[in-house]
C-alpha cells in the first residue's frame, strides 16, 4: 500500500508566546519540527512526507530543515492556511496520485512512536479512520457561560485525542471537501469524517506523545528527550 504523511506546522504558536512559530524552537539544538520529521523519515511504513508551513516559512524550511537534516522522504514543502483544517486540506491536494492511506500529524508532536504509526495504518486500512488517543487523567466537567458546572461525563468514556489521525485517503478527501462547502470549523481531522457518519476508531497513543503548546510543555519535552537518551545509552 501507498502511505503518505502530512505534517502540519503552519500555526502561529500563539500560546507559546515566543512571537514566532513554536515549531522552530530547538530541543537539543534541533528544531521541534525536525525531531518530528525524523520519526517519519525513519519509519518503514511511510513512503512520502508533505510538510505544511507558514506562508513566509517555505524557503526557510526547505534550507534550514529539509536540506540541513537531509530528509529524503519530504517530497514537498507547501504553504498552510488560516485554520489547521486549511493547512491539512492543502496537504491533501499534494499527495501522490497512488496514495491510499494518509496520516495527518502535528509538527508540534515530536515524540510519536513507530508502533503508533503502524497501528494507525493497520486500523485505517481495516475500517477507514483511526485516531491515536489516551484516557484522560483528570475528571472533565461540562460548564456553561458563567462557569457553572452543567454535568460530569463518566471518565471511562473520555479519551484525549492526539495525532497521528489516519485515514483511507479517499474518505478524508471527501470529508474535507464537504467541510469546505459547509464552512464549519473542526478541531481535529476525525471530526470531519464523523460528520459523514463514518465510524472512527481509537488506537492507543502514548502519554509522551504530547503536543508542545505552552512553555511548560518545553520542560516536559526536555525531560522526555533526556529519558530517551538514557535509554539509548543502556
Ligand atoms: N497548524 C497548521 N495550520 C494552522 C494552525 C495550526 O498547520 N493554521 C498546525 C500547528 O503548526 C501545529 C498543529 O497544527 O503543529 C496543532 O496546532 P496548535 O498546537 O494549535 O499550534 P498553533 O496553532 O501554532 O498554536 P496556537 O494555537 O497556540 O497559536
Ligand atoms: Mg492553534
Amino acid at each position: 500500500k501507498n502511505v503518505s504523511a502530512i505534517i502540519v506546522a503552519a500555526g502561529k504558536g500563539k500560546r507559546m508566546g515566543e512571537g514566532f512559530n513554536k515549531q522552530y524552537i530547538p530541543l537539543k539544538e534541533k528544531p521541534i519540527v525536525a525531531h518530528t520529521l525524523q520519526i517519519f523519515e525513519n519509519s518503514q511504513y511511510i513512503d512520502e512526507i508533505i510538510l505544511v508551513v507558514g506562508k513566509e516559512e517555505v524557503s526557510f524550511a526547505k534550507t534550514e530543515i529539509i536540506e540541513k537534516y537531509k530528509f529524503t522522504k519530504v517530497v514537498k514543502v507547501i504553504e498552510g492556511g488560516k485554520e489547521r483544517q486549511d493547512s491539512v486540506y492543502n496537504g491533501l491536494l499534494e499527495v501522490n496520485k497512488r496514495c491510499q492511506i494518509v496520516l495527518i500529524h502535528d509538527g508540534a508532536r515530536p515524540f510519536v512512536k513507530e508502533k503508533i504509526i503502524k497501528n494507525s495504518i493497520d486500523m485505517a486500512e481495516k475500517i477507514g479512520a483511526a485516531v491515536a488517543a489516551m484516557p484522560v487523567k483528570d475528571t472533565i466537567k461540562m460548564v456553561g457561560d458563567e462557569l457553572e458546572v452543567v454535568n460530569t461525563p463518566e471518565r471511562k468514556y473520555l479519551w484525549a485525542v492526539q495525532t497521528p489521525q489516519t485515514f483511507q485517503y479517499k474518505l478524508l478527501k471527501t470529508a474535507y471537501e464537504k467541510l469546505r462547502t459547509e464552512k464549519v470549523i473542526v478541531t481535529d481531522d476525525a471530526m470531519a469524517v464523523e460528520r459523514l457518519g463514518h465510524t472512527v476508531k481509537i488506537i492507543e497513543g502514548s502519554y509522551e506523545n504530547i503536543k508542545i503548546t505552552t512553555p511548560e510543555d518545553l520542560i516536559i519535552a526536555k525531560a522526555i528527550l533526556a529519558k530517551e537518551e538514557g535509554n539509548n545509552a543502556d
